[in-house]
């Protein structure tokens, strides 16, 4: 039974001192168990006041990097140890030299979906919540994005007094769907509001009432009036949204909007790790560790407030 789970992870993450931090983008019976759940910028700024000895990162490999990047003396668990980002993965240092060698005198702005070991030739890293923010505080007027170039492109529009050169790359989950798509959504609910992650593809946006983050969009979607939403972004926040609000009314954009890396992790997965017969421990070699810890600290000084 689902709950006889539950119950064995909440006793075990307590006998063992463990703190479990989900993204939004997992089930809801993970989040049920969790200490705390959020998007990218939450989970860092979280990660950093842990006091627990371990932390278990039910997400993606490099939300996991980012808090041992943050947290070096805890143990940090990845439940599923195949729950990568494959955008994270298809910009490797070599290929970002070769881009600031093309880009010279731009400061590199990673996303976070990047690898630590991508990290150490960055400048500053940011999220979807806390991008425009941040490049906005940057004394620096040239920035390379890397490597979302919708994300990219979003933030842009949002930051007219610099110039922004994005780099091809995306996420396979959002990236998939097209302006036809969010206009097929809108006929068959004509009283929703279109609620877009800005990883989705430039037409995707431009045709949403409101893009943000994930917790941004949840939050946006529980504070309206209104009582119909299409959700463009990863299919399990149409499933919190309906679980906390059960008055409204929520579409996905499309049946096909999953991510299979967020949906690797599941509850059994959060349990045996506890028991300490699943997933990985994720290490950092020092060097890379503090190379990496530079942009990442610097996204939290120019997150904040
Ligand atoms: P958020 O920072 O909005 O949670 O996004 C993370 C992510 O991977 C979205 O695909
Ligand atoms: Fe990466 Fe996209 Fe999955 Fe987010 S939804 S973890 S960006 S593949």
């Amino acid at each position: 039974m689902l709950r006889d789970i539950q119950e064995q992870i909440l006793k075990l993450k307590k006998e063992k001192d463990v703190c479990i931090l989900a993204h939004c983008y997992q089930t809801h019976d993970i989040l049920e168990v969790a200490d705390y759940v959020g998007d990218s910028f939450g989970l860092a700024q979280k990660a950093q006041k842990v006091a627990n000895k371990t932390v278990m990162m039910c997400g993606v490999r490099f939300m996991a990097e980012t808090v041992k990047i943050l947290c070096p003396e805890k143990r940090v668990l990845l439940p599923e140890a195949d729950a990568l980002c494959p955008m994270a993965d298809a910009l490797d240092p070599q290929m970002l030299l070769q881009l600031k060698e093309k880009y010279p005198g731009y400061a590199v702005v990673a996303y976070i979906n990047t690898t630590a070991e991508l990290k150490t030739v960055c400048d500053v890293c940011v999220t979807s919540s806390s991008a425009a923010k941040i490049i906005k505080r940057m004394p620096e007027d040239k920035i390379l994005f890397i490597p979302d170039k919708n994300l990219g492109k979003f933030i842009a529009k949002q930051c007219p007094e610099k110039t922004i050169q994005t780099v091809y790359g995306c996420c396979p989950t959002h990236a998939q769907f097209d302006a036809s798509e969010a206009q097929k959504a809108r006929k068959l609910h004509p009283n929703a509001l279109l609620l877009a992650h800005p990883e989705c593809d430039e037409s995707v946006a431009e045709l949403a009432d409101f893009v943000g983050s994930t917790t941004e969009i949840m939050d946006y979607a529980k504070n309206s009036p209104e009582k119909e939403f299409i959700i463009a972004t990863e299919n399990s926040i149409v499933q919190h949204l309906g679980i906390d609000c059960p008055e409204k009314r929520f579409y996905p954009l499309s049946k096909n909007f999953v991510c299979r890396n967020m949906q690797l992790t599941k509850i059994a997965s959060v349990l045996h790790c506890l028991e300490g017969d699943y997933g990985e421990e994720i290490t950092l070699d020092e060097e890379t560790r503090l190379k990496a810890k530079v942009c990442i600290d610097r996204m939290l000084e120019l997150g904040n407030g």
